[in-house]
């Protein structure tokens, strides 16, 4: 069978070798991005669901509309523009099938094949797939402790072809755990407006944040119209209700609307019913504060034992939120070796590469995750990948 080029161009990974690994359940696994299930409100959910079943089932079970059902999307509106600042006149809210729907309607209604979508190096692999699957020209940025270089951006800007899109995660990135500071996020607002550029800002993991200070999301200072803010519940409440909303401009955002109908219609309603209740009925900033304290233990943890277990030979970001760290191997190394050999011991680690625009680059990198694994199988993990490493060095 010939299938379409689109998909054509999609590989199944390289990493994939690795990753199979972890269907083993003796397998100790840093590899995926869940969030622990401790953290899901089942509870109070399952109080709303009795509910919805028991007295809203006409409507909850209905078809609806594509922009999302409305308690939530005005709960999420008004959640964004008092608590974040982000949103304003000129900005559509709507509900989508997760983050990763925001990223792939804006691929869809803006880039055309051969058009450059810019990211940052290293990037979220499922933007990078969503944007592949249009046949964009992916174009990497290199980031340092401070989130991507906007000097590097700018110049890209300037040289590449057809730019139509900008995509970042300015926030405890996935997967280098960095964060945009606050001058290079106005500065992203200003070439966004400057270059006439829509950007896209992921940011599912911007309320996790265990510490550092606050800064406000790139969208709070988008005066030209040019941000296209990515929010999710999936790090939250749970990734499995597939609940993520975007603020856009409206111009895009309407164009976004009418391929999200030809793409499922609407987001599962029943589900859009349930997180609009639990905002009105529970406190999600209690619960955010309480995964904020489960995930900064496993954080530390984690640090902790990178520096028993690795000492100096690696260097890490220590990151201020969100669920991973990035730990670089000196002397460019490959990563994917190491990686390779730490599953051949049960312990399933994600080597840089695979977050790369050319997945056939060296990467020297790896990435791990620290919210699914128990403290146990931390500390048993952590000690296999220095032993692993004491291996690889040698
Ligand atoms: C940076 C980034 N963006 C988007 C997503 C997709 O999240 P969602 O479950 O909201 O689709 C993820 C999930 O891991 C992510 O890491």
């Amino acid at each position: 069978m010939e299938f379409s080029t689109r998909i054509s161009s999609l590989k199944p990974s390289a990493i994939r070798e690795i990753l199979k690994v972890t269907q083993d359940p003796t397998v100790i696994s840093f590899a995926a991005g869940n969030p622990a299930p401790e953290t899901f409100p089942a509870e109070e959910m399952s109080i709303i669901a009795a509910d919805l079943f028991a007295n809203r089932s006409a409507t909850a079970l209905q078809y609806g509309i594509t922009e999302g059902y409305a308690p939530l999307r005005d709960a999420i509106t008004k959640r964004m523009h008092e608590k974040y600042g982000v949103g304003g006149d000129g900005d559509i809210t709507f509900v989508t099938t997760g983050g990763q729907q925001v990223i792939e309607l804006a691929a869809k209604v803006l880039v055309n094949e051969g058009d450059t979508v810019l990211c940052e190096a290293p990037s979220f692999v499922g933007a990078l797939n969503a944007f592949r699957s249009y046949k964009a020209n992916l174009v990497g940025i290199p980031m340092d402790a401070e989130g991507v270089d906007v000097d590097r951006l700018e110049q890209a800007l300037k040289t590449e072809k057809n730019v139509k899109l900008v995509y970042l995660i300015p926030t405890f990135q996935n997967p280098s755990g960095c964060t945009l500071s606050l001058e290079r996020r106005k500065r992203v607002a200003e070439l966004a407006e400057k270059y006439n550029v829509y950007v896209i800002e992921d940011n599912p993991y911007f309320d996790l944040r265990y510490s550092g200070e606050y800064v406000p999301p790139i969208k709070c200072f988008d005066k030209a119209g040019r941000i296209i803010y990515a929010g999710s519940f999936s790090k939250v409440l749970s990734p499995g209700i597939r609940i993520g909303y975007t603020v856009a401009p409206a111009e895009v955002a309407n164009k976004m609307i009418v391929a999200k109908q030809v793409s499922d219609v609407h987001t599962n309603l029943f589900f859009q019913m349930l997180v609009g209740d639990y905002l009105m009925k529970y406190d999600l900033d209690q619960h955010i504060a309480q995964i904020c304290d489960i995930y900064k233990k496993k954080c530390n943890l984690m640090i902790e034992l990178a520096e028993k277990n690795f000492g100096d030979r690696v260097s890490f970001i220590r990151p201020d939120g969100g669920l991973f760290m990035w730990f670089t191997i000196p002397g460019g190394r490959n990563s994917f070796d190491f990686c390779k050999m730490a599953s051949a011991k049960k312990v399933a680690a994600v080597p840089g590469n695979s977050f790369s625009v050319d997945e056939s680059e060296i990467s020297s990198s790896f990435r791990l995750n620290f919210s699914l694994a128990t403290p146990e199988q931390m500390q048993k993990g952590m000690a296999i990948l220095g032993e692993t490493l004491t291996e690889f060095l040698k």
